[in-house]
């Protein structure tokens, strides 16, 4: 299967998600979209929540990563908690990141929301400092809005 990445971000996700499939299968091949297109990217997936908004990780693309983040722990657990999206430029200086990587320098992270609830945690991270920028986080945030919908 071939993406075009140079069309609009709307119409490249349109293409890849098919509402029909079980989520994983959307998520799996949007884990690797997301991958290839935000550059440096060393790793790139979902966590998911469970009822007590605690998350658990879902597909990815990278190294192997922590399979369970409680609720307001970490970049990705305080992005659950404010609803927040999450833009870190050096993890150093996030307190409480949690480095699946110790390669890890930055991170970007935005909660999928439905019915004002945290559903999901995309998550991404970068073993260069700054690698995200605000441009990246709003199209992530756009991401988030669309891939939602898979969540009703
Ligand atoms: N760094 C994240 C944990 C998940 S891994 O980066 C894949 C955090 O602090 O929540």
């Amino acid at each position: 299967m071939e993406i075009d990445s140079s069309l609009p971000l709307e119409k490249v996700l349109s293409s890849l998600i098919d509402i029909d499939l079980p989520l994983v299968s959307n998520l799996s091949n949007l884990s690797r979209f997301l991958f290839d297109y935000f550059k440096g990217t060393s790793w790139a997936g979902f966590y998911l929540a469970d009822e007590n908004n605690n998350l658990y990780l879902g597909p990815f693309q990278g190294p192997l990563a922590c399979t369970r983040i409680p609720l307001g722990k970490g970049v990705c657990g305080t992005s659950a908690l404010r609803k927040e999206a999450i833009l870190v430029g050096d993890v150093n200086k996030f307190p409480g990141h949690i480095a699946c990587s110790s390669l890890s320098r930055s991170e970007m992270v935005c909660p999928i929301i439905s019915n004002d609830k945290v559903v999901c945690i995309i998550d991404l991270d970068s073993n260069d400092y700054n690698n995200f920028s605000e441009d990246d986080i709003n199209r992530l945030k756009l991401v988030a809005s669309i891939v939602s919908k898979l969540f009703i």
